[in-house]
Formats: structure tokens, C-alpha cells, sequence
């Protein structure tokens, strides 16, 4: 994508169609939460596409041959909370060796500004992919400072992932971290006066943990 080069959209047939059920206001929490989780699954076979390999021999039933691994450190994915948690049991069953760490934020509903509660990163980030998990980038102040928090404690490989981003959002960002790349199931149109995306989902926590 021209304007956000570090930006990619994975419109797969399949993510639009769950994409669109997720998107509607009459869409129980059970299955909000059910698409929520298969379209990241989606989503994580894509930005997981970059792992390394390293050669390693097996013996089939029938000879010995060469085979390919994953290699390096183990895969980090990060949640924010909350609504990212809804995120993690999708790229686990992919990856089920990932260590999973999590960074508690949440917006002040008048600035919109992040404020942090809680953070927890796995040891020796050095060296290895941290993959941060949350489904709405809207003015992009979690996201810019989820990446910061790890950062400090030494994560260098970053890759962000989201299920509906506004521009505003990836703006942010990329300016912020432009070493970050995105991914997201749809680039929407614009956020509303109270930093909602449109057309968007809604509040993503509220309808995945029914608080609201
Ligand atoms: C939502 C969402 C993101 C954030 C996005 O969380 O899950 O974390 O808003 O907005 P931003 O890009 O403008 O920062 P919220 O703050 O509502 O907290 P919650 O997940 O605990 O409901
Ligand atoms: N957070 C949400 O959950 N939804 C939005 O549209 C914006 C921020």
C-alpha cells in the first residue's frame, strides 16, 4: 500500500466473509468471539510466513530425509489487554511452543490517551519475534505504546497485528515505529469524535467480554 508501505491487508476471501459477521451489531458474543479467533488464525498464518528454517533430518517410515524447522528462539505474542486476549488461543494452535506475554492498557475515555496497568514480557527478547496482538488500531496511542513498553525491555523484532485499522491509527504507528510492520484484516475509513473506528465493529473488549 503506497501511502503506509509497512501496512499490509490480508483480504482473503474467507477473512472478508467473517470480517462482515463480525462487523454486525446483531452478532451474539459466543460468535463474535468464535470469528474473532479465526480470523487472527488467518491473519497469524500470514505474518508468520517470515519465521526462520533450519534443515533438520527425520526418518520416514520408509528413509531417511532432509525436513525444514523452525529455528531461533521461541515466538513471542503479546496481547493487549483486554481485547487482544481474544487473539492468543488463535496463533498458539499454530504456534504452541510461543511464549505469550501480555501489556495492559487501556484508553482514558476523554484524552483517548493510553494509560498502563500491567506488563509482562518473556525473557531474552533479544534475537526474538515478538508478534503484538489487538483487534481495533484506532488513533494507534495502544498500539505506539505497546511497542515502546517492549522495546524498553528489549524486544527488536516487531510485528503488529489487528483485525480493523483506521488510517489515523497506522499513521501513528509507522511514525512512532517505523520499523514495525502491520497487519490487518481491513484499513477502514476514518474514526468518529469519540476515536471509534468507522464503520468498524463497535467496542471490540466490550462485545467479546459482554460489558456492555
Ligand atoms: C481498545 C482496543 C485497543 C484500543 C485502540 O481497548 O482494544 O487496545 O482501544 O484504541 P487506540 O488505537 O485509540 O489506542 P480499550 O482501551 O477500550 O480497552 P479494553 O480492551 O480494556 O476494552
Ligand atoms: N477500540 C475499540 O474497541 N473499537 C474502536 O472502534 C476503537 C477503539
Amino acid at each position: 500500500m503506497k501511502e503506509f508501505p509497512n501496512l499490509t491487508v490480508t483480504d482473503h476471501p474467507l477473512i472478508q466473509h467473517k470480517l462482515t459477521k463480525l462487523r454486525d451489531r446483531e452478532t451474539p458474543k459466543k460468535l463474535f468471539k468464535e470469528l474473532v479467533d479465526e480470523i487472527t488464525l488467518l491473519l497469524a498464518y500470514e505474518v508468520t510466513r517470515e519465521l526462520p528454517l533450519e534443515s533438520v533430518e527425520v526418518d520416514t517410515p520408509l528413509e531417511p530425509t532432509m525436513g525444514k524447522r523452525i529455528s531461533g528462539k521461541k515466538l513471542a505474542v503479546v496481547p493487549i489487554l483486554r481485547a487482544g486476549l481474544g487473539m492468543v488461543e488463535a496463533v498458539l494452535r499454530l504456534v504452541p511452543s510461543a511464549r505469550v506475554g501480555h501489556v495492559g492498557l487501556y484508553r482514558d475515555e476523554e484524552t483517548l490517551d493510553p494509560v498502563e496497568y500491567y506488563c509482562k514480557i518473556p525473557a531474552e527478547p533479544e534475537g526474538r519475534m515478538f508478534i503484538v496482538l489487538d483487534p481495533m488500531l484506532a488513533t494507534g496511542g495502544s498500539a505506539a505504546a505497546a511497542v515502546s513498553l517492549l522495546k524498553e525491555r528489549g524486544a527488536r523484532e516487531i510485528r503488529f497485528v489487528c483485525l480493523v485499522a483506521a488510517p489515523e491509527g497506522v499513521r501513528t504507528l509507522s511514525q512512532a515505529h517505523p520499523d514495525v510492520s502491520i497487519w490487518t484484516a481491513s484499513l477502514d475509513r476514518e474514526l468518529n469524535d469519540q476515536g471509534y473506528i468507522l464503520p468498524g465493529l463497535g467496542d471490540a473488549g466490550d462485545r467479546l467480554f459482554g460489558t456492555r
